[in-house]
């Protein structure tokens, strides 16, 4: 395994890796990484023959600096954990100045995709993700990419990008992971307090519980539901529950306007943004 900071770095490394037909899996991550990550990481390496992970905290998706400032860099212990977790060939840690050596002024248009959930909320903060998702495929040229179904609405809006850049890449969404508790492993789960960490378990038992509810209740009484029991929690508060067509993200009203239901939360934890979300239905796949 190598850590290259630089695009020529990069590069060279990737011309010499990249031969006799073998294919590149890529994973693209801000660091701090957890078994989420790892995950990723291992289906990449069971399905590629070079595999790459990026390490970088991209400014641009960031509309609160707070958060960015507050974001972990841990590059060493995440490079530690590849070693022994992977078998990873290449991270690819570079600075701001490398990604974007003139700033990255493309504005996408994601229609209603980016309208919802998250994009309403964090303004500006897909745009951040296609900037910076776009430049490491064009620099890393991976033949499959993965990325976690935590992130709901970035899969979406990654895959949209690829069809509407028409890129040579194969967009793969992995199943959440979880702590044996059940909350949903992500980085920021470290900055809650001890207390908090106990008590983050409800929003998953909460969404695991609404399926149940969903059997006799309409769209708006599990959304209302939910949230209410999530409230009670103290120091908890969600900032948008909402049940969408896993396709479009678009609400729906009636468990019958689609084929495929989401439900997509956002709660404050004390002052730490966790996001999760559950799949009611799927009809194209199966009836979990
Ligand atoms: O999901 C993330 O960690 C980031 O949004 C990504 C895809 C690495 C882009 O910075």
């Amino acid at each position: 395994m190598v850590i290259v900071h630089t695009v020529k770095e990069l590069c060279d490394m990737l011309n010499s890796l990249r031969v006799d037909g073998r294919t590149v899996g890529f994973v693209p991550t801000m660091g701090a990484l957890h078994y989420g990550h790892i995950s990723l990481v291992k289906q990449s390496c069971m399905e590629n023959q070079v595999n790459v992970v990026s390490i970088f905290v991209n400014p641009t998706q960031f509309n609160d600096q707070n958060d960015l400032i507050k974001y972990p860099r841990t590059l060493e212990c995440d490079s530690v954990m590849l070693e022994k977790e992977t078998s990873v060939d290449v991270i690819f840690a570079p600075s701001v100045e490398e990604i974007y050596p003139e700033p990255d002024t493309r504005t996408f248009d994601f229609g209603m995709l980016d309208k919802v959930m998250e994009g309403k909320f964090r303004p500006g903060h897909f745009n951040g993700v296609a900037q910076v998702v776009s430049r490491l495929f064009e620099l890393v040229k991976p033949d499959v990419a993965y990325f976690g179904e935590k992130d709901f609405q970035q899969l979406a809006i990654i895959r949209e990008m690829v069809k509407q850049l028409n890129l040579p890449v194969k967009i793969k969404g992995m199943p959440i992971i979880r702590d044996a508790n059940g909350l949903a492993m992500s980085s920021r789960n470290e900055r809650l307090s001890e207390d908090e960490r106990k008590r983050a378990p409800i929003i998953y038992k909460t969404l695991s519980a609404s399926k149940d509810w969903m059997k006799q209740n309409t769209v708006e009484s599990v959304i209302n539901k939910v949230i209410e029991e999530i409230n009670n929690e103290p120091g908890f508060e969600v900032e948008y529950y909402e049940i969408v067509d896993g396709n479009t993200l678009q609400p729906i009203n009636s468990w019958t306007d689609t084929d495929y239901a989401v439900g997509c939360i956002a709660v404050f934890c004390g002052d730490v943004r966790l996001i999760d979300n559950i799949t009611y239905f799927n009809n194209n796949e199966d009836f979990s």
